[in-house]
């Protein structure tokens, strides 16, 4: 089955964490830990490996080569925001740490995925592509789905509905200059923006407490890990399952020569297919301003 081995390059606060919502989720059959500080890595395994009479999937401490030979790897190494550090700003030091990874895991399985979630995701996922040579389908990051289920989450205490009946986007950068698209959001069928609770929202606030929740968190507790855990967890079982489900992760956008946050098929293979959504005159000058400043930063990197 495709995802049966999985590997996490980074063995941190967030690639701890996903490897146990995966371990919860028993959806592979083997668990690849890897970090630069073997300690590091074997603390983690130790640790998780205590919680192995919960699943059948087997964990392990592992190497660059080894990873490399896996069915998805998810990469989480490297530096994280400091308080008030943007995303953007970590790119140089982020840089060196990725492209030490990709050509320690060469020759890479033709098949690989590689889902990249370290900061700042989408310029990492564009430089993964280049580095890696593979094809662009099987290299995509995480994107504005931790975005998107914060905003989802908001809506759904708005609202009183689940979560799962809110479909709405947070497109763009997973940073800054992200954007909601509310034009395209609907519940039951019905445009999010028509209900009367939508009415009394202050929609630009929302908007902005959303994209700074991680700096909430980070000024409050240093970093955020189970948020993201969640959303990848979720990703690797599409990917294992063959779901087809729609999720907002960030890929390569011709148009834009770019990698950015947009709603995409995801199954077996990788992403599938890119979702054209809806966007009024507004939400298309705002994908335009968050593509721009991307693709500014992703031509040093061509
Ligand atoms: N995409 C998202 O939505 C999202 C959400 C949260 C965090 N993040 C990002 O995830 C990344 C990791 O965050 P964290 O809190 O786990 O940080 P962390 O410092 O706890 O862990 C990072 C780990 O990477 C390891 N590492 C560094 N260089 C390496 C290399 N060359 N090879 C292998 N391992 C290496 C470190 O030893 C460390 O264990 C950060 O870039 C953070 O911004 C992304």
């Amino acid at each position: 089955m495709v995802g049966s081995r999985v590997a996490i390059i980074g063995a941190g606060s967030v690639g701890a964490t996903i490897a146990y919502a995966l371990l919860l989720k028993k959806i592979t059959s083997e668990l690849v830990l890897v970090d630069i500080v073997e300690e590091t890595a074997r603390g983690q395994v130790l640790d998780l490996s205590d919680a192995g009479f919960v699943t059948s999937t087997r964990i392990r401490q592992g190497n660059f080569q080894e990873a490399g030979q896996c069915d998805i790897v998810i990469v989480t190494a490297g530096a994280k925001q400091k308080p008030n550090e943007t995303r953007v700003e970590l790119i140089e030091r982020n840089y060196q740490i990725l492209s030490s990874v990709i050509s320690k895991m060469k020759p890479l399985n033709p098949n690989i995925i590689l889902l990249i979630v370290a900061n700042p995701v989408d310029i990492l996922t564009y430089i993964a592509q280049q580095l890696s040579g593979l094809p662009k389908n099987q290299v995509f990051g995480s994107g504005t789905f931790l975005d998107s289920a914060r905003l989802r989450l908001e809506l759904a205490n708005i609202l009183k509905v689940s979560e799962t009946a809110i479909h709405a986007y947070v497109l763009g950068e997973h940073g800054d200059s992200q954007f909601i698209a509310w034009s395209s959001a609907h519940v039951g069928g019905k445009p999010l923006l028509d209900f009367p609770e939508m009415q009394t929202v202050d929609k630009e606030k929302l908007a902005k407490d959303i994209a700074r929740k991680a700096y909430e968190i980070i000024n409050l507790k240093g970093s955020t890990y189970f948020g993201i855990a969640g959303c990848v967890s979720s990703l690797v079982q599409a990917i294992a399952f063959n779901e087809r489900t729609v999720k907002p992760l960030s890929i390569y956008v011709e148009e834009f020569q770019c990698v950015l946050g947009m709603p995409v098929v995801l199954g077996s293979s990788g992403i599938e297919r890119i979702i054209d959504v809806f966007l009024n005159a507004d939400e298309k000058a705002r994908l335009q301003k968050s593509a721009a400043e991307l693709s500014a930063i992703c031509k040093k990197y061509a």
